[in-house]
């Protein structure tokens, strides 16, 4: 029997693309509802209430319009509203993205891993657990990135401004030698190749997408709600900034 249900997708903006990408490629006959928040973008200079109460609402939207599941990607709106959503839905296959600090300790035991991510997501309960984890491992530097995001929701990957942006923000913790970056916020990888011109290529980067990927393909088994679909799935862009010039940015991160 088929199922053409859509894998539901959220994020404060355009970042959880750099996510809706890795599902694409592990699962490329699943159809996708993304729906992005720019209207009300930056979440991670928000109020934590507020933040919860729009990833609610956006989560909802997304249900209505039919979504089998829900990746949340964005890791400010999963520490902020991860949990209250597991309660209201409990039979829902929801995965929420968050620091991918384990691949990026292990693979570097003992030495200094700085974790670039929003204010919000470093001040949130959630980061500060994940990183007592890890702390006796690795040298763990949080990294605040306020201004980052706003670079990929304008479509700005490349221009000089971005560079003295991320040069002028790496400077400090460069002093010393650093062994990787986290990326903790879904708009970075889209600087990936920027941040890592700067830093030089030995230090390794990771990013929490595939691995959210992964889950939510996994979740989708146990539940039994994978396509069986032999072709390729389809892609619906969902934008609270409903603009064709929104329209357009998704598609060009899309085949970013
Ligand atoms: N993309 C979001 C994240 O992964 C945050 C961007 C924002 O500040 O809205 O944290």
């Amino acid at each position: 029997m088929e199922n053409r249900e859509a894998i539901g997708v959220f994020d404060s903006g355009v970042g959880g693309i750099s996510v809706l990408r890795e599902l694409i490629q592990i699962m490329p006959n699943e159809n996708y509802l993304y729906f992005g928040d720019s209207v009300h973008a930056p979440y991670g200079t928000k109020k934590l209430e507020q933040v919860r109460a729009l990833t609610i609402e956006n989560v909802q939207t997304l249900l209505e319009k039919g979504a089998k599941s829900i990746v949340v990607a964005c890791n400010t709106a999963t520490s902020a509203a991860v949990a209250v959503l597991r309660k209201m839905y409990p039979d829902l296959p929801l995965v929420g993205i968050e620091p991918a600090i384990k691949p990026a300790v292990l693979a570097c035991p003992g030495q200094r891993i700085v974790v670039m991510a929003t204010p919000m997501t470093l001040c949130q309960e959630k980061f500060q657990k994940l990183m007592q984890q890890y702390e006796d491992m690795a040298q763990i530097i949080p990294l605040p990135c306020p201004g980052l995001m706003e670079f990929v929701e304008r479509g700005d990957l490349e221009s000089e401004e971005l560079h003295k942006y991320l040069t002028e923000l790496l400077w400090g913790v460069q002093k010393e030698k650093i062994a990787a970056i986290v990326l903790g916020c879904t708009h970075y990888p889209f600087a990936r190749k920027m941040i890592s011109d700067i830093v030089g290529k030995e230090v390794a980067i990771f990013d929490g997408g595939n691995g959210t990927a992964r889950e939510m393909r996994r979740r989708l088994m146990v539940a039994e709600k994978l396509s069986d679909a032999k072709e390729c799935g389809s892609v619906e862009f969902l934008n609270s900034r409903n603009t064709q010039k929104e329209q357009e940015l998704c598609q060009f991160l899309l085949n970013h």
